[in-house]
Formats: structure tokens, sequence, C-alpha cells
């Protein structure tokens, strides 16, 4: 639709049409209540203008109808706006239940993709057509900002959080990749490219080079290489809570309390195992902070998600 028109990206993901229709609704609403109010200002002027020195203007009492009428109207357009705006953003917001997830990790000044049958990529990004793509990202370092103007998403990437965005690529091809966020000395090189390739090209990458292991694995023998499995397996009694089938689940914790057992959660459980211990535990885990990486973090909170089974109990 914009092809030849060098002001907007093309269009080429689910959302971008809706992006566009409400960008250009707002452009459009503005330019004609700016012309509305320039147009009455000039015409008012003139017929409206004093005709002698003397001459003394009628005192006005105003006019409830005439306010009522430019209460309600604005009103109602910006009901419009905000309905139209919030159904957008929850659209934008809410990634769909079968989405496939990618690990993004912004570092200065590169790119860093992790796929979860363990292909890597460094300011590139392979996605099927016709998939919804579930991005988890976070930094090593300071904020960054994973923006892909076609496809009308762009979410800041902060260290010490996990963030997301997602969407689904409507046609083949390559699309810039930037960060939007200043974040230093090369800022403006940190881009790429999303490639956006047919189901069965995208079998063919994902199953081709490097294929090595997946993600879960390589978090899997993280796991053991840190010693995480001598005291988080289903037989470890007081040590430390079994992890089988508790991603995603809510624990109960010492204080009373209860946390969601995300992404968030294990991260800083890992960096920072005192902010919450679990109920019926001793806070006697050590900390892995500066000892396990953001790309290694996201292995073990890969592995941990496959895990099946009772939550927490021992079998
Ligand atoms: Cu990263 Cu700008």
């Amino acid at each position: 639709m914009w092809e030849g028109f060098p002001l907007f990206p093309e269009q080429a993901s689910t959302i971008a049409q809706g992006v566009d229709s409400l960008y250009l609704f707002l452009v459009g609403l503005t330019a004609f209540f700016s012309v509305l109010i320039f147009t009455v200002i000039f015409v008012f002027a003139i017929i409206y203008r004093r005709r002698s020195e003397d001459e003394q203007p009628e005192a006005i009492e105003g006019s409830k109808a005439l306010e009522i009428f430019w209460s309600v109207v604005p009103f109602c357009i910006t009901m419009v706006i905000f309905t139209w705006g919030a159904s957008l953003y929850f659209q934008n917001a809410r990634s769909p239940e079968d989405a496939m997830e990618i690990n993004v990790v912004g570092k200065q000044w590169m790119w860093k993709i992790q796929h979860p049958e363990g292909q890597r990529e460094i300011n590139e990004l392979h996605v099927p057509v016709g998939r919804p793509v579930k991005l988890i990202m976070t930094s090593e370092d300071v904020i960054h900002s994973f923006f892909v103007p076609a496809f009308r998403i762009k979410m800041d990437v902060l260290p010490g959080r996990y963030t997301t965005a997602w969407f689904e690529a409507t046609k083949p091809g390559e699309f810039h990749l930037f960060c939007a966020e200043y974040c230093g000395n090369e800022h403006s090189k940190m881009g790429g490219k999303v490639v956006v390739l047919d189901p069965p090209a995208y079998e063919r990458w994902i199953s081709g080079e490097g294929q090595g292991e997946s993600l879960a694995q390589l978090g899997q023998r993280r796991f053991e290489e840190l010693r995480c499995v001598n005291c988080h397996h289903p037989g470890s009694g007081d040590r430390g809570p079994s992890l089988q089938g508790i991603f995603g689940r809510e624990r109960p914790l010492d204080d009373g309390s209860t946390a969601i057992a995300d992404e968030d959660y294990f991260r800083e459980s890992v960096l920072n195992p005192r902010a919450k211990v679990v109920s019926g535990f001793q806070p006697v885990m050590p900390t892995f902070q500066g000892q396990i990486t953001e790309e290694q973090l996201l292995e073990l909170i890969a592995y941990v998600r496959t895990l099946e089974g009772e939550q927490g109990e021992t079998p």
C-alpha cells in the first residue's frame, strides 16, 4: 500500500496495518482541526474587526448549548482514540499462546539471538512467515531498544529484567532491525536484519548449519556444571526446592507472600537468591552474580521449563 511512499516502511506484520490506520486517523484528525481552527480565527478576525476608534463591543453572556457541544464532541473523539489505541496496545502487548519463543540479548553493540533449537545468531534473526514469534529480551549492559519498523514493533531492552515483544511476519524478505535507544558510541551501528523465510526454507535453516544441542540441553549441562543439581533435584529434601514442574506456577514464599515462577523470578533467584526464599527453606543459596552470563541464564531457564512433574514435590 505504501510502496513508493518513502515516509512509511513497508508493512510486513499482522499488526502493521492497524498501527498505520490509527496513525493516519490521528494525522487526519489533527490536520482537520488545525485547518478548521485557523480558518475560523482568520474569518472571525475579519468579520468582527473593530470598525471605529470608539466602538464598544457588546457584552456576551455565553451559551450553554454551545459549551455542551464543544465539550461533548471532543470527549467522544478522544474516547474513539482511547478505545482504538487501547485495543491495538493490548493486541501488541499480549503474545498468542502458541507463539514460538526466541531469546534476544542486547549488548554494546550487537544483538545476540538464541533459538530454542540451539541456533545462535548475531545481528540477524531468522523466523518463519505466518507464525507468531515472541521475543524474550534482556540486556547485558545498558538500555537498548529492539525496533523493526516493518513490523511496527519497538520494545526497550533493559538490564536486570526481561521484556517481551511479539510479531507475526506476513511476507518473506529481509527487514531492518535497529537499536532505538542511544546506548553509546556505536549505537548507530547496532542494527541488523530480520530474515523472514517460507516454512520449508525455515525448516531447512533451523535444521541446517551449526545444529548442535538445544537451548534446554545446554541449560541442563550448565545446571550440572554449576552444581545447581546438588540442591535442586526432586530428592534434595530441605536443602533446596525441587524445580520439577514449577515454571509458571505460583510459589509460596517464607514471608507469607507468593510469586509466579516466571523468567524474571528465575533470573532473580540465581543472581540474588535471598530476594525470594521459598517457604520452608533457609536462605543458604550462594549468588551466581558474575559467574553466569545473560545467555547462560536463558539456557538455564529453557532447561527449567522442560522439567515436568508434580510441583516441587518429592516423588
Ligand atoms: Cu543499543 Cu542503541
